[in-house]
């Protein structure tokens, strides 16, 4: 007999029928064994009658977790049975014949009761985590959403093309990655803190409108909202300007919620959109949480923060530096050679998405011509050598026609994290690091052998004790 899922149950009354799953609780009553079985698509109640001896033996050893899979009949519940709180509440399955897949050890934690569950013993034993009916919900609502997500952009022309990991530096303001290579002694690939130079260059080669649901890695103190690699819907677009990527975003957020999140509400439609300054002195804050009622889990209140400043200085660098990425373009003319300018009063022609206080998204116009990319760079403090060595490719590839671009990316971790009313992004990441960045079901990082090291040209200086 072919398997159902269990979801397909209560259409299927007086039929007989195959479920396979997980045995998520057993409870005897006399002569009756009741089985609740859980596969991915719902719970059912599976009941084993004392008339069979034979099945009764076998249903009688079943414990949590084991899998099964059970052939029986379809019945409808007596009215007073049927329970309201379930999908398949209003039917059960007499069990006719009943097959032991696996059996299983006793878990660490009680599936289901995550909040009641150290988050390390979680993370270890993840993939029972991942039973969790919130977890399950969360990653099958995260791939609705990206599903959404891939559809609306693709209904708007935009062509889904996916960028290198192995690649080298782009700057968003955090430490790197670096993969040493092989093949090239003593030289490193760095992962990608972001699409960000390719989804220009990708421009150049005249896609028009671009999207991928990248991985992006960023060696940076993990807390609630961060994590060292996580992942954006990235977006680039040709002949717009601000306006455009914010309205594209904007009707596609309004929708996202329509389809995917009917229970929420949207309070402030059309999104607000205030100048960076305004904010900070109303706010103090440049992302201000607008909801009206903070305790409303259904309420989302987005505003876009627009005219933040160009530059910014750097206690640490003590310099100036990009208050978004060097690539995003000043909303006024530079000054000319020699002619003084306060760099600081710059604005930029940047957004940065908000919702419900998180900082769910940025972006920008891009700088499309070498002249003034090159500028950018030199008041940045970056001598020719280095322009050249790490942005040579960029500046060469505005001298080929260039069309005038922007575009924004979206940190899907937190977008999810909020619509699922979650405290943490690792609440909606499958396998999500630690605070301190480790994995704790694979366990890495970890020290490789030495002759991986001989073959990398590397050699591990450990810290002393
Ligand atoms: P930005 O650096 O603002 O822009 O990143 C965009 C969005 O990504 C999310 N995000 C993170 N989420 C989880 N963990 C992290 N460590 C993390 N860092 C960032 C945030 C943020 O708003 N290339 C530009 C985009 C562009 O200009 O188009 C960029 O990466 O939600």
């Amino acid at each position: 007999m072919k398997r159902i899922f269990i979801e397909e149950t209560p259409d299927k009354i007086s039929e007989s029928v195959k479920i396979s799953g997980w045995v998520q609780t057993r409870r005897d009553h006399g002569k009756l064994i009741f089985i609740d079985l859980r596969d991915h698509s719902g719970l059912l109640q599976v009941v084993f009658a004392g008339q069979n001896a034979e099945l009764w033996k076998i249903a009688d050893k079943l414990r949590p977790e084991w899998v099964v899979s059970i052939e029986g009949l379809v019945k409808e519940r007596p009215e007073k049975l049927k329970n309201s709180k379930i999908k398949t509440g209003n039917v059960e399955l007499e069990a006719q014949n009943l097959e032991i897949l696996n059996e299983a050890k006793t878990p660490p934690f009680e599936i289901g009761q995550k909040d009641n569950v150290g988050e390390e013993l979680r993370m270890e034993y993840r993939y029972l985590d991942l039973r969790d009916p919130k977890m399950q919900k969360n990653l099958l609502k995260r791939s609705e959403a990206v599903r959404f997500f891939n559809n609306y952009l693709k209904d708007n022309k935009f062509v889904e093309i996916e960028t290198p990991d192995l690649t080298k530096g782009t700057p968003e303001g955090a430490r790197e990655f670096v993969v040493p290579s092989r093949k090239h002694p003593g030289k490193f690939y760095v992962l990608p803190q972001s699409p960000q130079q390719f989804k220009q260059l990708l421009m150049v080669s005249g896609f028009e409108r671009y999207f991928q649901v990248a991985r992006c890695f960023r060696d940076e103190d993990s807390r609630g909202d961060r994590q060292p690699e996580f992942t954006q819907l990235d977006i680039e677009m040709s002949f717009v300007d601000d306006g455009d990527v914010m309205d594209l975003v904007e009707s596609m957020m309004v929708e996202l919620v329509k389809k995917v999140f009917p229970d929420k509400k949207i309070t402030n439609s059309p999104f607000p959109r205030i100048d960076y300054d305004e904010v900070m002195k109303k706010y103090n804050s440049d992302k201000p949480d607008l909801r009206g009622n903070k305790d409303d889990p259904a309420e989302l209140s987005f505003l876009w923060v627009i005219n933040m400043p160009l530059l910014e200085y750097s206690e640490t660098e003590k310099k100036l530096v990009s208050s978004h990425h060097p690539f995003t373009a000043p909303s006024e003319a530079l000054a000319e050679e020699g002619k003084p300018q306060d760099l600081g009063t710059i604005k930029a022609k940047a957004y940065d998405l908000v919702l419900n206080g998180y900082e769910i998204g940025g972006g920008s116009i891009r700088i499309h011509k070498r002249d003034l990319q090159n500028k950018i760079f030199e008041i940045l403090g970056l001598g020719a050598k280095e322009i050249e060595s790490r942005f040579g490719h960029m500046l060469r590839a505005f001298e080929y026609g260039a069309p005038p671009h922007g575009g924004i990316a979206l940190g899907l971790d937190r977008l999810m994290m909020i619509l699922m009313n979650e405290s943490s992004i690792r609440e909606v990441i499958a396998f999500p690091k630690t605070g301190d960045d480790r994995d704790l079901l694979m366990g890495a990082p970890t020290e490789v052998s030495e002759k991986q090291l001989k073959e990398l040209h590397i050699s591990a200086v450990k810290p002393k004790k």
